[in-house]
C-alpha cells in the first residue's frame, strides 16, 4: 500500500524506497527525518515537465527544506533558489549554485544581506517597500554595482488559506499594495544603480486552487501594461510558491494546471515573451520526506488516551503553530492489541507539545511511528527547545541511505555558551 510515493507498506512494513524504516531505527536512532530522493525527483520532474518548451525558472523556495543534500539535488536537475536570508545564500552557493538563478526574497533584508546578494551576482531583489528600495540603491551605489529588481506586489487576493500562511491580502505586511504600485516602480526607476527587471508576488502557502493565482495574474498583468505605457519595461513576472501538498485528501494544482493556465493568460495578452519565475518550496519536498518516531509511553485515561512519542514540537512544530494535520502511520507490522483513540504528544513541558490528535491505533510500547509530509517547514522549523539536540536527516536512495546531517550531540548545545564565575 503507497502512503506517499516512495513511502510504500511491503510484508505490512512501511518503507523508503527500498529501505525498511525499523531498520533505520535500529541503525540511526528516533527521532529521525527519512527523505526520499526519488521523491525530490519525481517532484522536480512534475515541474520540469510542465516549463518544458516555454520561459519558466523554477526556484525552490528553499525554506522549506535546506539541507545541503537536497539543494545539491535540486541545482543537479537545474532548479534556481529563492532565498530569504544571507544564510540561505550562503547554502546555496555552498552547493554550487548558479547565482543568475537565485531570487533574493524577503521583507527585512539588511545591508550586509544586500552587499553579499551583489557580490555573488543574483538574479533578482524582490524588494518590499521604499525604504528597501533606497537601501538597495544605497548599498550598490557603494559598491558600484547596478542591482536588478522587482517589486513584491501586493495584489490582495485571498488564498483561501490559513492565516499564518496567507500573504497575498491588504492586512499582511508583506510587498507594496498593488495601488501604490506604479508609483513605487517610478520612484525605482529614478533611483541611482537598480535596474528594474521584473514584478513578484507570493500569495501564500498550502493553495489548493488555481482561481487566487489567475486573480493575482489579472492584476500583474494589468500593472505591467500600465508600466510599459511609462517606459518601464518588465522582463519577468515571478509568482512565488503556493502550490500545494496532500496531507490529507486535499485536492491539488498541479505545476502543469498552473503554467497552462498562466500562458494561456498570458498568450491572450499579447506577453508571451515575458519569463515565468516560480519559487515552490512545499510542493518539491514535502511529501518527499518523514519523520520517524518511537512511542516511549502509553497513557491511558477516562477522557483522553496519550501516545508519548520521543519526537516533539521541536522537531515538527506544524501541527502546535497552525493546527496542522499530519497522517501518522504506524510503521508495523501491526501489533494486536486493543484499537483506541490516541493523541500522539512529545516529552516538551508545553500542553502545546501534540503531534496528532484523535487517531485511532492499537499500539505498544517501543514501536515505530511514522509522522508523514514531514519533508518540508520541518527539519527547517525545528528549535532546541528542551535542549533537545535536533535529529538527524536521512537520504533514502533506492537500497541504500546516506546521513545527510548526522544528530546533534548534546554538547554542541551549549558549547558556545559561557558561565560567569
Ligand atoms: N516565496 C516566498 C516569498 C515565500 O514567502 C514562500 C513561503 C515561498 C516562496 C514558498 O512557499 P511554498 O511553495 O512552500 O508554499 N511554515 C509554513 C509555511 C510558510 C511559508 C512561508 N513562505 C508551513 O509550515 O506551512
Amino acid at each position: 500500500m503507497t502512503v506517499a510515493p516512495h513511502f510504500d507498506f511491503k510484508n505490512g512494513v512501511l518503507h523508503a524506497e527500498n529501505v525498511p524504516l525499523p531498520a533505520l531505527a535500529r541503525q540511526f536512532g528516533t527521532p529521525l527525518y527519512v527523505y526520499s530522493r526519488q521523491a525530490l525527483r519525481d517532484a522536480w520532474e512534475s515541474y520540469r515537465s510542465a516549463a518544458e518548451n516555454r520561459n519558466v525558472l523554477v526556484c525552490f523556495g528553499m525554506k522549506a527544506n535546506s539541507n545541503l543534500a537536497v539543494l545539491n539535488e535540486f541545482r543537479k536537475l537545474g532548479a534556481g533558489f529563492d532565498i530569504v536570508s544571507g544564510g540561505e545564500l550562503a547554502r546555496a552557493l555552498a552547493v554550487g549554485a548558479d547565482p543568475g538563478k537565485i531570487v533574493f526574497s524577503g521583507v527585512g533584508k539588511q545591508a550586509w544581506e544586500m552587499q553579499a546578494a551583489l557580490k555573488a551576482g543574483v538574479k533578482c531583489f524582490n524588494v518590499e517597500s521604499e525604504a528597501e528600495l533606497a537601501q538597495l540603491a544605497q548599498v550598490a551605489g557603494q559598491m558600484d554595482v547596478v542591482a536588478p529588481v522587482s517589486l513584491r506586489v501586493n495584489p490582495d487576493v485571498d488564498a483561501q488559506t490559513h492565516p499564518y500562511i496567507s500573504t497575498g491580502l491588504k492586512e499582511n505586511k508583506f510587498g507594496i499594495a498593488i495601488e501604490e504600485a506604479v508609483r513605487v516602480y517610478q520612484y525605482a526607476s529614478q533611483l541611482q544603480n537598480l535596474r528594474i527587471v521584473g514584478v513578484d508576488c507570493h500569495i501564500g502557502s498550502q493553495i489548493t486552487e488555481v482561481s487566487p493565482y489567475l486573480d493575482a495574474l489579472d492584476k500583474l498583468i494589468a500593472l505591467i501594461q500600465t508600466l510599459a505605457g511609462l517606459g518601464i519595461h518588465i522582463e519577468h513576472l515571478d509568482l512565488g510558491g503556493g502550490l500545494g501538498i496532500r496531507y490529507t485528501d486535499e485536492t491539488l494544482v498541479t505545476p502543469k494546471t498552473l503554467l497552462d493556465q498562466v500562458f494561456e493568460r498570458l498568450a491572450a495578452k499579447g506577453l508571451d515573451s515575458l519569463q515565468i519565475v516560480l519559487e515552490p518550496g512545499r510542493s518539491l519536498v514535502g511529501n518527499a520526506g518523514i519523520l520517524l518516531t518511537t512511542v516511549e509511553y502509553l497513557k491511558h485515561g477516562d477522557t483522553k488516551n496519550f501516545a508519548i512519542v520521543d519526537a516533539a514540537m521541536n522537531d515538527l512544530i506544524r501541527p502546535t503553530l497552525y493546527d496542522a494535520w499530519h497522517s501518522v502511520e504506524q510503521v508495523g507490522p501491526p501489533s494486536h492489541d486493543e484499537v483506541r483513540t490516541y493523541d500522539i504528544v512529545g516529552p516538551i513541558c508545553e500542553s502545546g507539545d501534540w503531534l496528532a490528535r484523535d487517531r485511532r491505533f492499537a499500539l505498544k510500547q517501543g514501536e515505530l511511528l511514522a509522522i508523514m509530509s514531514a519533508g518540508a517547514y520541518a527539519f527547517t522549523m525545528a528549535s532546541h527547545y528542551n535542549t533537545r539536540p535536533r535529529a538527524a536527516e536521512i537520504m533514502v536512495d533506492g537500497d541504500n541511505c546516506h546521513v545527510v546531517r548526522p544528530r546533534e550531540t548534546i554538547e554542541s548545545l551549549f558549547a558556545g555558551e559561557i558561565p560567569l564565575d
